[in-house]
């Protein structure tokens, strides 16, 4: 057995991965790959997709996006395991035996679940409800220390480490209580200057697809001013937000032409659209090879569940047992 210390990330198949993902959650996973003492283990969560209103006809290719997404961006069937979750059914066994611990009005005051009641009123269902249970049986199942994911999910971490602490101390079990490992992108602003770059909000988000000239006409979009000086309004904090990631060397020099009022914004928007293009090319690039390989793609998620099954099986076996129920 490997004692290595394990590290467990998922992303929505909402279609393709976009700047904040990038940012947010795979960069830490790719950190966290190329260190050897960590065993890591990477998933396309359809399952959470589905809590809310989707489509049957394209979600298998969205999935299929999404990993080969992730192969591009560099995540490497031989370091990591890659899979889709719904490919391991335990992880809806565990969720089930771990809903017997959570109440439905902690649920219910969770802000993610809100968010999500306001934007669906129509269709809050117990899967919705059940949505931070079944990512705590997604992170638990493989007792991991760390979880690459953006800072928005930090309450559904305290979520599964609840549950953790409750499962040893009901049952015995020796769960961790995982932490979230943060990347320097872990907030990633829309580029409408309002809340965060989020797949659901039209004309927010980069996609790690979009070519040169989107990207240019994306980031010029964002709302700044005309004069330069004052205030920061939140659309010029998201440019300096951007420039930070993508020209760091540059942000100061930036800063002081802000602050004495001969930044040209269009100027600076073009070098930060310029800088991010650099950045996604090689990925691009990496993208158009591996579409064309549906072996190597079908392997990799096949080697990969593999993997995550042989762990799944054990983790729930011995939950059964110490649960009374085998
Ligand atoms: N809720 C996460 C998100 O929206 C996705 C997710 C599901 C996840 N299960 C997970 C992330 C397990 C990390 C670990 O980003």
């Amino acid at each position: 057995m490997s004692m290595k210390k394990r590290v467990l990330s998922g992303i929505r198949a909402t279609g393709r991965l976009h700047l904040g993902n990038y940012l947010g959650a795979v960069k830490g996973m790719l950190e966290l790959q190329g260190d050897p003492n960590y065993e890591c283990f990477y998933m396309v969560v359809d399952l959470h997709t589905i809590t809310t209103p989707y489509d049957k006809e394209t979600l298998k290719e969205s999935v299929q996006n999404v990993v080969i997404d992730y192969l591009a961006c560099g995540l490497d069937p031989e370091k990591s395991a890659i899979f889709i979750q719904s490919m391991v059914p335990e992880h809806v066994e565990l969720a089930y035996y771990f809903s017997t611990l959570v109440s439905v009005a902690r649920m219910q005051h969770l802000p993610t679940y809100k968010e999500k009641v306001k934007q669906y009123p129509k269709n809050v269902t117990m899967a919705l409800l059940n949505y931070p249970v079944l990512m705590a049986s997604d992170i638990l199942m493989y007792k991991p220390q760390l979880v690459p994911v953006g800072v928005d999910q930090e309450p559904h971490l305290e979520v599964a480490r609840e549950i953790a602490r409750k499962m040893n101390q009901m049952y015995g079990t020796d769960f961790p209580e995982p932490k979230r490992f943060s990347t320097k992108g872990e907030y990633i602003p829309s580029l409408k200057g309002e809340g965060k770059m989020a797949k659901s909000v039209e004309g927010s988000y980069v996609n790690l697809a979009d070519t040169k000239d989107e990207i240019q006409k994306k980031i010029r979009s964002i709302p700044t001013a005309t004069k330069a000086g004052g205030e920061m309004t939140p659309g010029i904090k998201a440019l300096f937000t951007f420039a930070e990631l993508f020209l760091p060397k540059k942000t100061e020099d930036f800063k002081k032409k802000f602050n004495d009022g001969t930044l040209q914004f269009q100027e600076m928007k073009d070098a930060v659209a310029e800088a991010i293009y650099k950045e996604l090319q090689p990925i691009q690039e990496q993208r158009k090879k591996i579409e064309k390989d549906t072996e190597y793609v079908r392997k990799a998620i096949e080697e990969g569940a593999e993997k995550a099954r042989e762990i799944a099986r054990q983790t729930v076996s011995e939950v059964r047992k110490k649960m009374g129920l085998s």
